[in-house]
């Protein structure tokens, strides 16, 4: 029995360190878990990520953007997510198709016929079974970033962020059993319990909480 859980959310919305208290925890209580991300997470997948996040002379065209998050996903799944999933594991991905989904398509405006075509290619056909949405309001979580230069993503205008923001809500009400959606302005213990409660009802659910 496998868990697959991932986290999303805009600029500044603290999904890594929720990721992490998750994986943490999980593994406290000797349950096999594996925590990754996007972009990332394999060595074909961090030398894009860094392709992809530093600011740059030439432009990256939308297509062009959307093909490398799939090419990372898709060495990530191949290397990282589906032998987890099929040892059993819990894995925990910070940002996963839904992020391309919120950034390429309602960001950037590629149809959404387009992104999802791309998405399923890219993941498999692996879904995660609980998303959980940091939501938080573009200004806010940007304001939250103490970073000392902007990279690409979080150069962008202000309405491209509204615009993701906009399309993760939509996205989590089309399928409300799978997203988890979270003020991302509660205070850090209080989101962790709330995932952890969820968490753990899924867990029950699929038989494997019996190892603490
Ligand atoms: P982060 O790992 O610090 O969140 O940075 C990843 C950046 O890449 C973030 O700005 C969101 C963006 N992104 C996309 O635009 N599309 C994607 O599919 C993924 C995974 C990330």
């Amino acid at each position: 029995m496998s868990l697959f859980i991932t986290f999303e959310g805009g600029e500044g919305c603290g999904k890594s360190t929720q990721a992490r208290a998750l994986w943490s925890r999980l593994s406290r209580c000797g349950i096999p878990v594996e925590l990754t991300h996007e972009p990332g997470g394999t060595v074909l997948g961090n030398h894009l990520r860094r392709l992809l996040k530093r600011k740059r002379q030439d432009e990256i065209s939308p297509q062009a953007e959307l093909l490398l998050f799939a090419a990372c996903r898709s060495q990530l799944v191949s290397n990282v997510i589906r032998p987890s999933l099929e040892n059993g594991k819990v894995v925990i991905c910070d940002r996963f198709a839904d992020s391309t989904t919120a950034y390429q398509g309602y960001g950037r405006g590629i149809d959404l016929a387009t992104v999802t075509a791309t998405n399923k290619l890219a993941t498999q056909g692996n879904r995660p079974d609980l998303t959980v949405l940091l939501d938080i309001a573009a200004a806010t979580g940007l304001s939250r970033k103490q970073v000392r230069t902007k990279d690409r993503f979080e150069s962008e205008e202000i309405a491209f962020h509204h615009a993701v923001r906009d399309g993760y809500l939509k996205l989590a009400a089309e399928e409300p059993k799978r997203w988890l959606v979270i003020d991302a302005t509660l205070p850090k213990a209080r989101i962790s319990r709330i995932i952890w409660d969820r968490v753990t009802q899924l867990l029950q659910a699929k038989n494997m909480s019996n190892h603490g």
